[in-house]
């Protein structure tokens, strides 16, 4: 048995990584593509030096394409079951990094009906609601309205299912089953589903009537999907999307990711800074038993969910972390300085970001997209018609 899972609908245990890129066939982002990478961005995020973007498929030929004058497509997305944490900001944050580095088209996909199917107490409505709230967190991003456009899939329902039969009639049960772990027990919404998370890929393709390369930044829970993907889609004549993908940002407790259905191991866009101080404060720490033990011997940043949080999102600057790091290791900095010190950072983005969030209402117009869904008008004005 592994000790930890890794799928669409769960995330648990100690993740090896490199356990992942074997068992996933995702290929490292090793230093060569780095370069590459900066030769053309003409910098490096520091998710990149850092390897919290670590793997892909095909970004090099992303790349190749790009330079030679064939752009590509962004598409991401996000299943509405809820409020946005810190965790499902980290890919967006990179998104946005590529959407202004490379000048290119994001299309964002939040799959209500997903959460309608796999959430079991979550109401059609529900999950409808919670697509129109996660935009605002989406817009609050800064991404630029002219290139970006995100969508329910309950309101792109006619495209997406059209375009998803012809994917669903080349994917078998048994290929479900056997990339899902889906049993008898599962509603056949479910078996179906992965069809609709394909379309996006190919969206801008269908609309231009012409083969457009995508590129999917998302955390590694979401390739499986990807690899049907890219399975099926050479096979309806468009390219094999390729992605970039990341590792997840931990739980503030004792192993696992930051996830929205555990209590305390996640931190929420809309949390208050009485809140982010409680969450820090009670977090697991590499810290010891004591201050004075902590001065003699030091602390462990290795296994600190506290430094995790600086290294991964909120203490960006090279120099910074090492110092934080160093200190701790030396007993020089002790937890609840550190603990301050990002409390005092994330209470710093999160204000920010709720006031970005609140001005994101009038704007949701500008970004969302919709098919013509008022049946009762449709039929009204065909009946004029006669
Ligand atoms: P969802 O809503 O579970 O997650 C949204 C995005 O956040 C990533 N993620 C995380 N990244 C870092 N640390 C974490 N702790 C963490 N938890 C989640 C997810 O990998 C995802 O990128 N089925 C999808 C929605 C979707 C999608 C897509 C995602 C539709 N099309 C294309 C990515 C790309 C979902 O439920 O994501």
């Amino acid at each position: 048995m592994p000790d930890f899972i890794v799928t669409p609908w769960e995330v648990s245990g100690e993740i090896d990584y490199d356990q992942i890129i074997k068992e996933f066939g995702i290929e490292p982002i090793d230093e060569k593509l780095l370069f590459y990478i900066k030769e053309i961005a003409k910098e490096l995020h520091p998710f990149l030096t850092r390897k919290i973007f670590f793997a892909h498929r095909d970004f090099k030929w992303i790349l190749d394409e790009y330079r030679n004058g064939n752009p590509f497509f962004l598409y991401t997305g996000r299943g509405p079951s809820g409020d946005i944490h810190l965790g499902h900001i980290m890919p967006w944050l990179f998104t946005k990094w590529l959407q202004d580095k490379f000048d290119v088209e994001l299309w964002f996909q939040l799959t209500d009906d997903e959460k309608f199917l796999f959430n079991q107490p979550l109401s059609y409505d529900e999950a409808y609601q919670y697509s129109y709230d996660n935009a605002l967190d989406i817009i609050a991003l800064g991404f630029d309205p002219k290139k970006t456009f995100i969508f329910s899939d309950i309101d792109l329902a006619g495209v997406l299912y059209r375009n998803a039969l012809k994917i669903a009639k080349k994917i078998t049960f048994s290929t479900i089953r056997a990339t899902f772990g889906l049993d008898n027990s599962a509603n056949i919404g479910q078996i179906f589903y992965t069809s609709i998370q394909t379309v996006p890929a190919i969206l801008k393709s269908i609309i231009e009537e012409k083969n457009i390369p995508c590129l999917i930044p998302h955390a590694v829970d979401q390739d499986p999907h990807f690899r049907l993907s890219r399975d099926v889609l050479p096979k309806l004549g468009y390219y094999k999307p390729a992605s970039i993908q990341c590792i997840f940002l931990p739980s503030l407790q004792q192993g696992g990711k930051m996830s929205a259905s555990v209590e305390n191991t996640a931190i929420f866009t809309q949390d208050s800074p009485a809140e982010v101080k409680k969450k820090v404060n009670n977090a697991f720490t590499g810290g010891q038993a004591s201050a004075k033990l902590q001065r003699e011997i030091g602390g462990n940043p290795s296994v600190c969910s506290v430094f995790k949080y600086h290294f991964m999102l909120f203490t960006l600057d090279d120099k910074e972390i090492r110092n934080i790091e160093s200190r701790c290791r030396a007993g020089d900095l002790l937890c609840g300085e550190c603990k301050n010190d990002l409390i005092q950072k994330i209470n710093s983005f999160l204000k920010t970001h709720q006031e970005r969030r609140e001005k994101a209402r009038p704007k949701l117009d500008k970004f969302l997209i919709k098919e013509r869904t008022d049946l009762k008008e449709i039929v009204k004005e065909k009946l004029k018609k006669l």
